[in-house]
C-alpha cells in the first residue's frame, strides 16, 4: 500500500529516477521489482514452460499510472501497452476524481459460469425439471472435484438450466455457477463441468458435447463510480459535452465500439501487466455490453453541483492465484506494486482504471480533441529518443510542437543547441 499515489512530477523524471521513486513509494526492492524494471533479469526457463515452442519474448513498455484513490486506498497502477497517452490520460483523470473522494467500487463476488451443452434431449422441459430436482446433489458432486476451493470458501453455489432453439435443433444447457475466489477460475469450472457431464447425460437422456466456462461472466461484475471535478474538467460546457459524447455512444454502435475500446485501453493494460487473460476480459466486456443491444460500459450524469458522475459496470474475471500472474516474475512485481490482496480487489482497481480512461478520452474528444495531447506526448518521446534527459525533454518537446516538426533529427539539433 502506498501513502500517496500522487507522485508529483513523476513523468518529468528519467526512467532510473522513476524506478527509485517507485521503490521509495512502495517499499519494494530489487528482489521484487528486478524482473519488471530490468527485463533482462527474467528467467527464460520460466517463460519456456509457459507456452509451446518458445524462442524469445515480446516486451512492452510498462508505465505507472498515478493518483488513483479507490475505496479510500491509494494505488500505483502498472500498465503495459504500446499506445502513448494512455498512462498519462488515466493518471490525469484519476487526479480529477480525488477532490471528491476518488473511486468507489463494489462487486458481485467472483462467480464464474460453466456450461454443459446437451443435444438430442427427448423431452427438454421434463429434463430441465429433473435437473433442478437434483440440483443440490449435482452441486455437491461438483464441489467434490475441488475440495481446496471449497475450503477457501468458494465452490459451486448454484445451477440453472436454459433451453433454446439453435441451427441444429433444441439445446439444453446446464450452467453451474462457481465462486472461484482468487483464481480466474477457468480450470476449476472446466473440471467441474467435465465431471458433471455424465450425470447430466443420464438425467436428460441426451448427449453432452461442450463442457466449458463462459467468458460472459455476468455474475462476476465490478461496479465503480467517481465524481470528476467540473473545474478540473474545464467547466460547465465540458461537463455537458462529455454527457453528450457518452449519449452518442449509447445511441450508436459505430461510436460505441470506439468508446468501449477506449475503456479497454486502460483495462487491458493492467490485465496484461498482472499476467491475466486479456482475451477473456475483452470477450466478457463486449459480450456484456451487447446483452441488450450493444451499448456503453460506462454511464455519465451531471450532479446537482454541476460535477460529472461517471460509473462503469463490467465483468472482471481476473485472478491472483494460478496462471501467469503467479508464474511470470514481472506480473508478480506488478501485483506487489498494486498491493492488492484479492482477485476482487484487483478487479475493482481495473474497473476504476477503465472508467478513468474513458473519462479522459471523452474529455479530450469533447474539448480540444485528442491529437493535441497525443502530439505533445509524441514530441516528448521523440525528444527522449534524440537523447534529451530530465528538463531537456519538456523544453525540446515544446519547441518541436511549436514548430510542428516532431522529428528525431530536429530534436537532435535542438538538443545540441541546448547543450552548447
Ligand atoms: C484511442 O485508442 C481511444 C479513443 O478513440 C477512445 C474514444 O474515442 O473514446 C480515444
Amino acid at each position: 500500500m502506498v501513502d500517496d499515489s500522487g507522485l508529483s512530477g513523476f513523468y518529468r523524471l528519467s526512467r532510473e529516477e522513476r524506478v527509485k521513486k517507485l521503490k521509495e513509494a512502495t517499499g519494494l526492492g530489487d528482489e521484487d521489482l528486478g524482473p519488471l524494471v530490468n527485463p533482462g533479469e527474467v528467467d527464460m526457463s520460466i517463460l519456456d514452460h509457459m507456452i509451446e515452442n518458445v524462442v524469445g519474448t515480446m516486451t512492452l513498455p510498462l508505465g505507472i499510472a498515478t493518483n488513483f484513490l479507490i475505496n479510500g486506498k491509494d494505488y500505483l497502477i502498472p500498465m503495459a501497452l504500446e499506445e502513448p497517452s494512455v498512462v498519462a490520460a488515466a493518471s490525469n483523470a484519476a487526479r480529477m476524481a480525488r477532490p471528491h473522494g476518488g473511486f468507489t467500487a463494489t462487486d458481485t463476488g467472483p462467480n464464474m459460469i460453466a456450461q454443459i451443452q446437451v443435444v438430442d434431449v427427448p423431452s427438454p422441459e421434463e429434463a430441465k425439471s429433473k435437473i433442478m430436482d437434483t440440483k443440490d446433489a449435482l452441486i455437491e458432486f461438483a464441489n467434490e472435484q475441488d475440495p481446496i476451493l471449497v475450503r477457501f470458501g468458494g465452490g459451486a453455489k448454484d445451477l440453472r438450466v436454459r433451453i433454446f432453439d439453435s441451427k441444429v435443433g433444441v439445446m439444453l444447457v446446464t450452467e453451474l455457477i462457481v465462486d472461484t475466489r482468487d483464481a480466474m477460475g477457468a480450470n476449476a469450472v472446466n473440471t467441474m463441468a467435465e465431471a458433471l457431464a455424465p450425470r447430466i447425460e443420464s438425467i436428460t437422456g441426451g448427449r453432452v458435447i461442450l463442457r466449458i466456462l463462459s467468458n460472459l461472466a455476468e455474475f462476476r461484475l465490478i461496479k465503480a463510480k467517481a465524481t470528476f471535478d467540473k473545474e478540473m474538467l474545464g467547466g460547465d460546457e465540458v461537463v455537458n459535452d462529455i454527457v453528450a459524447a457518452w449519449a452518442f455512444a449509447e445511441a450508436d454502435p459505430y461510436r460505441c465500439a470506439t468508446h468501449n475500446k477506449g475503456i479497454m485501453n486502460g483495462i487491458d493494460a493492467v490485465v496484461i501487466a498482472t499476467g491475466n487473460d486479456f482475451r477473456a476480459i475483452e470477450a466478457g466486456a463486449h459480450s456484456y455490453a451487447a446483452m441488450n443491444g450493444y451499448s456503453s460500459l460506462t454511464k455519465y450524469e451531471k450532479t446537482p453541483e454541476g460535477h460529472l458522475l461517471g460509473s462503469i459496470e463490467i465483468p472482471m474475471a481476473v485472478g491472483l492465484v494460478g496462471g501467469a500472474t503467479k508464474i511470470h516474475p514481472a506480473a508478480r512485481a506488478s501485483v506487489k506494486i498494486l498491493g492488492v490482496k484479492t482477485a476482487t480487489e484487483l478487479g475493482q482497481v481495473i474497473a476504476s482504471v477503465g472508467l478513468a480512461q474513458n473519462l479522459a478520452a471523452l474529455r479530450a474528444l469533447a474539448s480540444e480533441g485528442i491529437q493535441k495531447g497525443h502530439m505533445a506526448l509524441h514530441a516528448r518521446n521523440v525528444a527522449a529518443t534524440a537523447g534529451a534527459r530530465g528538463d531537456q525533454v519538456d523544453i525540446i518537446a515544446e519547441k518541436l510542437v511549436k514548430e510542428k516538426n516532431i522529428k528525431v533529427e530536429r530534436a537532435q539539433e535542438l538538443l545540441a543547441d541546448l547543450q552548447k
